[in-house]
């Protein structure tokens, strides 16, 4: 018997579930209730208002949000109900999918285990430290998370050759990386295909530990090397938590920066949940001109001054800058370098204070690829800006 689906329900379940997974209510049925009561008051609305289709409060009713400014620090913002937007199902010009994430933060399902506490020497707590220090999923704890989170860690030393994770498997911790080079894996059609690596610093293993997934990388070092792990439950306690947290003081501004507007909602959700947020002081180097680079950034607000070391041969010798660009709020810079494989091309300050999203390189690999073409034209843009600066022609391209 073949059971026929009618028309619009996908949508409309897909719409509901797309604002639960925004919103993270505290009581679906509820929110169901309001959510739909809205719907049918909007598409009541529409219907009388001679077929123009109206806006909610800032969000066009055709999936594609309006630009919105945020400053992120509404930290403890709480979900409030008059931001709740019911979009109309019909005029979903774009395929929404949710993403795979089985974890509700408002149930407190792993709080009731046992905290997890590796003893360490001081020497060990150290090291540790100094290898959490720039780690981007840590980069919004609170202090008592933190040292939570530093209790919970432990030791692992790896040898050449070892890995450290199969892609496929369930996932068991998450690791910081003290040294070592590790290689990454993803297989495709049955071929493992390198697709990066990490280099004495950086972390992974988040992924199967966030979203329930099997482990979508192998991870294999070609050195030998040291980690810490962090176990799931701790990871879920603590971090994953966290995260329910960043995308609500994140989404709206996430949701505003033009370059991120090609992706799905379930897409920009994910970005929320690996991004870091640094804040500068006025003066402060963010990028160093000719570094090697491992970071893509977002101005989350102040302005950020991109400066190049001038070509006249006097000036070179006193490391003279000339300033070619800036950037504002939902602007992003950090990108060329990724996008060529090449050094970074100028150095970015601070001019006054700035707070900017981080996001590393893997993840800026993994969940920007739609968004590489909008960037790699903008180098045909940068080298004009150079022709006009420096009055002779630079080649940025890989
Ligand atoms: P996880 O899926 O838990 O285990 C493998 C890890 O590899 C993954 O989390 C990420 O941390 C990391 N990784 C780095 N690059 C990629 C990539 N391109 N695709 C998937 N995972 C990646
Ligand atoms: P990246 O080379 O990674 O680091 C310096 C950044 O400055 C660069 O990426 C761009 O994001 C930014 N930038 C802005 N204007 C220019 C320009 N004209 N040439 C090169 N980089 C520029």
């Amino acid at each position: 018997m073949s059971i026929e689906i009618p028309p619009g329900l996908t949508e409309l379940l897909q719409g509901y579930t797309v604002e639960v997974l925004r919103q993270r209510p505290p009581d679906l049925v509820q929110f169901a209730i309001q959510y739909f009561t809205r719907l049918k008051e909007a598409r009541t609305h529409d219907d009388s208002s001679s077929g123009v289709k109206s806006h909610v409060k800032g969000v066009v009713f055709d999936g594609e949000p309006m630009q919105t400014e945020s400053n992120g620090d509404e930290e403890d913002e709480e979900d409030d109900d008059s931001d709740f937007e019911p979009p109309i199902p019909q005029r979903f010009g774009r395929r929404v999918s949710v993403c795979a994430e089985a974890f509700n933060p408002d149930e407190d399902e792993e709080d009731s285990e046992p905290r997890v506490v590796h003893p360490k020497t001081d020497e060990q707590r150290s090291r540790l430290q100094e290898a959490c220090r720039d780690i981007l999923l840590f980069k919004t704890l609170d202090q008592e998370q933190i040292s939570q989170v530093l209790d919970a860690m432990f030791e692992r030393r790896v040898q050449t050759g070892e890995h450290v994770i199969d892609q496929g498997d369930d996932g068991d911790n998450f690791y910081v990386i003290e040294r070592g080079v590790y290689d990454i894996f993803v297989k495709r059609d049955d071929k493992n295909n390198c697709v990066g690596k990490y280099d004495n610093h950086g972390s992974f293993g988040e992924l199967a530990l966030m979203y329930n997934t099997p482990r979508a990388a192998t991870i294999v070092a070609t050195t030998e090397g040291a980690l810490w792990g962090l176990d799931r439950v701790t990871f879920r306690r603590l971090v994953l938590k966290n995260n329910a947290k960043k995308r609500r003081m994140y989404e709206t501004f996430i949701e505003s920066v033009p370059l991120l507007k090609s992706l799905e909602v379930s897409e920009r959700m994910k970005i929320v949940d690996v991004i870091g947020m640094k804040a500068y002081q006025d003066g402060e180097r963010i990028i160093t001109q000719g570094d090697k680079a491992d970071c893509f950034y977002i101005v989350e607000s102040g302005e950020v001054k991109i400066m190049m070391k001038s070509k006249t041969k006097a000036d070179q010798q006193d490391n003279h800058e000339v300033e070619i660009a800036r950037c504002i709020c939902g602007q992003y810079f950090g990108e060329l370098a990724l996008v060529t494989n090449k050094p970074r091309a100028a150095s970015a300050y601070a001019v006054g204070e700035v707070k900017c999203l981080i996001m590393d390189i893997q993840a800026f690999e993994r969940l920007l690829g739609p968004c590489k073409e909008i960037m790699k034209r903008n180098i045909a843009h940068y080298e004009e800006q150079l022709v006009a600066l420096f009055g002779s022609s630079m080649d940025l391209r890989d």
